[in-house]
């Protein structure tokens, strides 16, 4: 299975085009992309767009496997830059978001969520509402949620901005997991040289294109 982007184009007003011809094909094969580049420079919008929330000014992005096409959306999961989360909600309930609304099993959905929350060090928190989580908590529970669902694809947005160094390393331990588990491909967007030194390959995107 591959996620496949091709020629990439996107402007967001008449004068500035943040993309400008991207290709990138993110193989299911338990490897990982890191995407470095400046504050700016459009890493945001190629993710949504290669998550397929948001359409591009022009260029295509499919999931292939085999010879047939998939619904981007139905194999990809987020972990989002801010973290978009239930702030009403418990911490538990927000990780379960993406899981449930695949329609999985209670049964699975509550083992994978325990674990996900676990592998985040977030087991003693699942109860609280997700409005009184710390910063950097309330990221580990964007990546909880995401790893939750055992989707192939997960494409992360600065997952460990807001994180020290043991917990950097705690998610990026459970990303890199969970692609292994789900036999997927992982994207994450880092200023993290660390973290992006830990990734199978490194792309930088400079004037709109990405080059490796
Ligand atoms: N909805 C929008 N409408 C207009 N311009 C936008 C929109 N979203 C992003 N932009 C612009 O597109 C450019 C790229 O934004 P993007 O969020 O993709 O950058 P980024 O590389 O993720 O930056 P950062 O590292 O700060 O998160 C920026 O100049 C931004 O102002
Ligand atoms: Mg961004």
């Amino acid at each position: 299975m591959q996620l496949v982007a091709t020629e990439l184009f996107h402007r967001f007003d008449k004068t500035r085009e943040v993309l400008r011809g991207v290709s990138l094909t993110v193989q299911a094969d338990k490897t990982s992309t890191a995407v470095v580049a400046p504050s700016g420079s459009g890493k945001t919008t190629l993710l949504a767009i290669i998550g397929g929330l948001l359409p591009p000014t022009s260029g295509e992005v499919h999931v292939e496997s085999g010879s047939r096409s998939m619904s981007v959306r139905d194999q990809v999961s987020w972990v989002f830059q801010t973290t978009g989360l239930l702030s009403r909600r418990s911490a538990w309930d927000n990780a379960a978001m993406g899981a449930s609304a695949l329609g999985r099993p209670r049964q699975e959905i509550e083992s994978s969520v325990d674990e996900a929350l676990a592998a985040v060090g977030l087991s003693d928190h699942a109860n609280e509402r997700a409005g009184i989580l710390s910063g950097g908590e309330a990221q580990r529970l964007g990546v909880a949620r995401a790893v939750a669902t055992g989707l192939p694809f997960i494409l992360a947005d600065e997952p460990t901005g807001q994180l020290d160094r043991a917990n950097s390393r705690l998610v990026a331990d459970a990303l890199f997991e969970a692609v292994q588990v789900a036999a997927g491909g992982l994207v994450l967007v880092t200023h993290d040289l660390d973290l992006a030194s830990r990734c199978d390959r490194t792309l930088s995107l400079l004037d709109g294109k990405l080059r490796e």
